[in-house]
């Protein structure tokens, strides 16, 4: 079965602008591909567990020797590595918390990345479909504003996701939506606006 793996994030359910921009990307995708399924990975509803010592001694050592505990958490894990290899095209909403991904995605990549299974940079252990990341940050940190170079969002899931074997990470950004109810940030409420806008125009041509 071919199948989008859409990977969500945020908490907020319908206020949230990452997931309200990945379903414009999804009525769009799902009218141009009526015969591909969607999986929902919703790391706000279904919490994916951190690398523990019982899941690291799991990836590292051969399965008779897993302990009933041991193999529940691997078997977690080796889920989630089989669903996102499996994906032909992968779509992922979040927002930034603190210049970077909420902690469950960065738990989700720590689960994923796992050398001699996938993400080791070996055609065999990698997905190479295209990945489309659309994010949502209070502030900007574009070239020229204050907090120019504050964010480690962008740049790391690129890397994550080139690392995965993407071929082609589009990471499509709505920014300042603090602007309109932040005191000080008045004036950035057209600026908010027109990156809306840019995201939503970005989306229509890359589904
Ligand atoms: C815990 C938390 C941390 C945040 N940290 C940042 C940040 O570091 N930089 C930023 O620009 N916005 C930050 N924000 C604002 C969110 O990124 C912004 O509200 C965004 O729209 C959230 O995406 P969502 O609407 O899809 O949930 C933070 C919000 C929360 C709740």
């Amino acid at each position: 079965m071919s199948y989008l793996l859409y990977v969500s994030v945020s908490p907020q359910g319908d206020r949230s602008v990452s997931r309200n921009l990945a379903n414009d990307f999804l009525d769009e995708y799902r009218t141009k591909n009526p015969d591909t399924k969607v999986v929902e990975r919703d790391l706000a509803v279904k919490l994916v567990p951190h690398l523990d010592g019982e899941t690291l001694g799991a990836s590292y050592s051969p399965v008779e020797n897993h302990t009933p505990s041991m193999a529940e958490k691997f078997k977690v894990r080796m889920d989630l590595i089989n669903e996102f290899k499996g994906a032909k095209e992968i779509l992922v909403s979040t927002p930034m918390w603190n210049w970077n991904v909420p902690s469950v995605f960065k738990a989700y990549i720590d689960q994923l990345i796992f050398p001699g299974v996938l993400g080791d940079g070996t055609p065999e252990n990698s997905n190479s479909a295209k990945v489309t990341v659309i994010a949502a940050q209070g502030g900007s940190y574009a070239p020229g504003t204050p907090r120019e170079g504050w964010d480690w969002l962008t740049g790391y899931l690129k890397q994550v996701f080139t690392q995965l074997g993407s071929k082609d990470v589009k990471i499509i950004l709505s920014e300042l939506n603090y602007a309109g109810w932040k005191p000080g940030m008045e004036n950035l409420v057209g600026k908010k606006e027109a990156s809306l806008a840019e995201a939503k125009k970005a989306i229509k041509s890359r589904v």
